[in-house]
């Protein structure tokens, strides 16, 4: 299918104010394209960047309208907006990635079963969890721990906890509310890894490298990219990305979360349908980077160059690491990003650094 990219001076609707959504209007400004900020805030860190704000809650639907009419594409930067909302915007201007991505991702349950069932991608064994009894069949059936997570709004590891014997089984049901959970069996990966990845509007896909992911405190810490492939899986993990954003019809960025296990077998971990934080090294490896490639995909422009010039290793600034941002941009071959975030509160991801390995 041939596609007529948007013309420069179109505009780009945003669902969501934070880092994510501002590096997303930041490449739309660099191709041409404004950028129209929805959050519940007035002041976020995209808005302040953006040509157009909207500030109201995701359920105003007379909000979600006017803002969608004076739209030509519209986006989101975080998975969690009712589908509701994306319905309504979708009646006055395309919404990508689809609705049928982000339902898809809003519930780790549905997510599973689409991953094994339609896109023929491994995940781990997996339980729907709605009493404590599922969850001591679950355990029983996994020989070994598992990983209880709620189904719906978990982020940065919130929302799960490690289950390693039954004697445990109370209060980890307790502890995330007791109903609506999935009991994963726990994945004793060598390595945590993702890919990056987009699709055009006409069909067209291009992966990123490898990107090797440490976490910490259950929160990204660092990605480094591309990765060292020593059980060499990069092929077959672009070919699971592909068959993800086939099996969706997808039109944007996604990050694929994978475990890589130490007899080189893959599980997929989790989907982001959008941009993703494992995929900020992009910005200085002298490739299109993922906020650019994320933009040409929903304006309907070619995907550009994934092939980076540089290996990189991206840190994310939490808290008051955010203090010590001018020290680090003294550093040779190092490139800060600050969010512009009012309040360093602790946790938060306040900007991220790229240093040029090689
Ligand atoms: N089944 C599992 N086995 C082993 N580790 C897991 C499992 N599920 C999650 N984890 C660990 O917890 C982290 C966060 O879990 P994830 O499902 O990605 O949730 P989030 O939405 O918070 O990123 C993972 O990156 C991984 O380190
Ligand atoms: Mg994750």
């Amino acid at each position: 299918m041939k596609t007529t990219p948007l013309k420069p001076g179109s505009t780009i609707g945003i669902f969501g104010g934070g880092q994510l959504g501002r590096m997303l209007a930041q490449a739309a400004d660099k191709l041409g394209y404004k950028a129209h900020i929805f959050d519940v805030f007035a002041d976020t860190p995209a808005g302040r960047v953006s040509e157009a704000r909207t500030a109201a809650p995701y359920d105003d639907l007379n909000a979600i309208r006017e803002f969608s009419q004076s739209c030509n594409v519209i986006t989101y930067e975080f998975e969690n907006i009712p589908a509701a909302a994306i319905h309504e915007a979708n009646l006055h201007a395309p919404v990508f990635p689809s609705a049928k991505a982000l339902e898809t991702s809003h519930d780790r349950l549905v997510e599973k079963i689409f991953l094994s069932d339609v896109a023929n991608a491994p995940v781990v064994d997996f339980f729907k969890v709605e009493t404590m009894e599922n969850l001591a069949n679950a355990l029983d059936d996994f020989s070994g721990p598992c990983v209880l997570k709620t189904r719906r709004f978990g982020y940065d590891g919130k929302g799960q906890v490690k289950i390693n014997s039954p004697k445990e089984i109370r209060s980890g049901f307790a502890r995330l509310g007791g109903a609506d959970l999935i009991a994963e069996k726990f994945a004793p990966f060598v390595r945590e890894f993702s890919i990056i990845a987009a699709r055009g509007q006409d069909g067209d896909i291009a992966c990123y490298p490898l990107t090797e992911n440490i976490h910490k405190d259950h929160r990204l810490h660092t990605s480094y990219a591309p990765a060292d492939d020593p059980q060499n899986i990069s092929g077959k993990a672009h070919n699971i990305t592909n068959r993800i954003l086939n099996a969706l019809e997808y039109v944007g960025v996604m990050g694929v979360e994978f475990f890589e296990m130490e007899n080189g077998e893959l599980i997929v971990n989790e989907i982001a349908p959008r941009v993703h934080n494992s995929g900020h090294w992009t910005q200085d490896a002298g490739c299109c980077d993922q906020f650019e490639q994320h933009i040409r995909a929903v304006t309907g422009l070619p995907l550009g160059n994934t092939k980076p010039n540089h290996t990189i290793l991206m840190t994310n600034l939490i808290g008051d690491e955010i203090k010590h941002i001018d020290d680090l941009a003294k550093q040779p071959n190092t490139f800060v990003h600050n969010y512009d975030k009012r309040d360093i509160r602790l946790g938060r991801k306040m900007g991220h650094v790229n240093v040029i390995v090689s």
